[in-house]
């Protein structure tokens, strides 16, 4: 498949349909149900639902870069586990042998080189779930307010694993807001973890487009594209598997949340 790389240019993103064929989705649904299964909430759940527990709820997050941990939905209170998470994260791709095949899949391979990186990594994966009726809204972001290389180079790999349209919250995006400055960035200061405010500039009032992604769709994002998504207030499920990209001949920033100290980061070999 060769993308539209002047489409990708223009827009910030690309939408692939028919990506990832339907036996690899089902396979990254069993394998996250597997997972789930296996995954003891107790002391974890009450470590989400009590405000006192700011500390090791952080660190719970923060050590994720190099595992494979489970989070809450906010709105999640009777439901069964299953139904509750929102995402799995964020080392999947490493840690988990059904989830490292299908991400380093040759096809994969392919696409990230024709994106044009010289030295890929893969540096974060996130199984979202965007439950039925709970699933949380993602307000307007910059991938790189995260994840923050010098110069840089995230990227998003979002890959529909149902059906994704208006009423189950898919990704909506601002065409072309790549091309606006980093407003924000979420990194490390000592223990804490804080958002500082780089540039001030509006997102572009250029109006959202809906990025519909029928399962198996591969949605590209740049790291500097504003993109959302809206709640599901729908009765069907929205799971997506989503994996972010960065150059390793750019500067990773030493203060960012992801840090994995035990875990080399790994290209696509
Ligand atoms: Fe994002």
């Amino acid at each position: 498949m060769t993308p539209d790389l002047e489409a990708y240019v223009r827009d910030g993103f690309l939408v692939l349909r028919d990506f990832l064929p339907a036996a690899d989705c089902d396979a990254l649904q069993a394998r996250a149900a597997e997972l789930v299964a296996g995954f003891d909430p107790g002391p974890v759940r009450t470590v989400f639902s009590t405000r006192d527990q700011g500390h090791a709820r952080d660190r719970y997050f923060r050590d994720s870069g190099g595992a494979i941990r489970f989070f809450f939905e906010e709105e999640a209170t009777d439901q069964p586990v299953p139904l509750a998470l929102n995402k799995i994260g964020h080392a999947l791709h490493d840690l988990d042998p059904v989830f490292g095949r299908i991400s380093r899949h040759p096809r994969m391979a392919a696409l990230a080189a024709a994106l044009g990186f010289t030295r890929l990594l893969l540096l974060q994966s996130m199984y979202l779930f965007k439950q039925p009726r709970i699933g949380g809204e993602v307000g307007w972001h910059q991938d790189a307010t995260y994840l923050h290389t010098r110069p840089s180079t995230v990227t998003g790999l979002w890959i529909a694993l149902d059906d994704a349209d208006r009423d189950n919250g898919c990704l909506m995006a601002l065409p072309g807001g790549h091309r606006g400055p980093l407003r924000q960035r979420f990194h490390l200061t000592g223990n804490d973890l804080v958002t500082d405010t780089l540039d001030a500039t509006p997102w572009p009032d250029s109006p959202p487009v809906a990025l519909e992604a029928p399962r198996g769709t591969l949605v590209v994002l740049h790291g500097l594209l504003p993109h959302a998504s809206a709640p599901n207030r729908s009765s069907r499920p929205r799971h997506a598997y989503a994996l972010h990209l960065i150059d390793g001949s750019a500067e990773y920033a030493a203060d960012n949340w992801l840090q994995r100290p035990d875990l080399p980061l790994r290209g696509f070999d």
